[in-house]
């Protein structure tokens, strides 16, 4: 594991069990992203990479509830309130602890990739993750993303960073520079402008 990696493994054996009381309140766009991706899209196979305590998993497993999900995370301690939320789901949403960094369909490729607020934690190596990603897609798959997108304001990027999180707006142009197609990507504003959110659903 990269000294990255396993600095974001220990912050969250921590953040693990405040993740949920505590996110809502600035992780915007999560359920909206899984409705639009809901309202075009009929993924046979699914990944989440970095899927945390589960929240998404869930989601997915309501809005497509005939597809095969896998939520990936390097955390042990994400997973566990992972494993627990989706229990109900267990048939077909299957958990694995892993540092994203290669390509894991192994010949099973998914129709959808999913990112939240998770490419903004990879640093460096987040226009690298994105590429595993493309190789990890069917030919007609899609990936979408919401994410931090960045700040005017220096002390709070700063803030950001002690969390590890990179707010210089690199996400969209990641997606970009993997060769992928946005199709409904929209940037907004949260608590008056003290940091922009991107949400993207991008094709191959
Ligand atoms: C802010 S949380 C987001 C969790 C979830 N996707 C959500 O929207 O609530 C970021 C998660 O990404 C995971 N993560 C970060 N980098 C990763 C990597 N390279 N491979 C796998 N998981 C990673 C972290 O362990 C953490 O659980």
């Amino acid at each position: 594991m990269s000294a990255e990696a396993a600095n974001l493994h220990g912050y969250y054996r921590w953040h693990a069990h405040i993740y949920d009381a505590t996110r809502w309140a600035f992780l915007f766009g999560r359920s909206a992203l899984i409705r639009t991706a809901a309202e075009t899209l009929q993924p046979r196979r699914i990944l989440e990479v970095g899927c945390g305590t589960g929240k998404n998993l869930v989601d997915l497993a309501h809005a497509f509830p005939n597809a095969e999900i896998v939520g990936l995370d390097l955390s042990a301690e994400m997973l566990e309130k992972a494993a627990k939320k989706t229990a109900a789901f267990r048939s077909r949403v299957s958990l694995l602890q892993d540092v994203y960094s290669t390509p894991i369909s192994a010949g099973r490729p998914f129709d959808l990739i999913v990112f939240s607020y998770c490419l903004t934690m990879i640093n460096p190596g987040h226009a690298e993750v994105v590429r595993v990603a493309v190789e990890d897609l069917s030919l007609d798959g899609h990936i979408a993303v919401v994410d931090f997108s960045d700040s005017p304001h220096p002390w709070f990027r700063r803030w950001m960073g002690v969390n590890h999180v990179r707010m210089e707006g690199q996400v969209l142009a990641a997606l970009q520079a993997a060769g992928l197609k946005p199709q409904q990507c929209s940037i907004s504003s949260a608590y008056a402008g003290l940091w922009r959110w991107v949400t993207c659903l991008a094709s191959r």
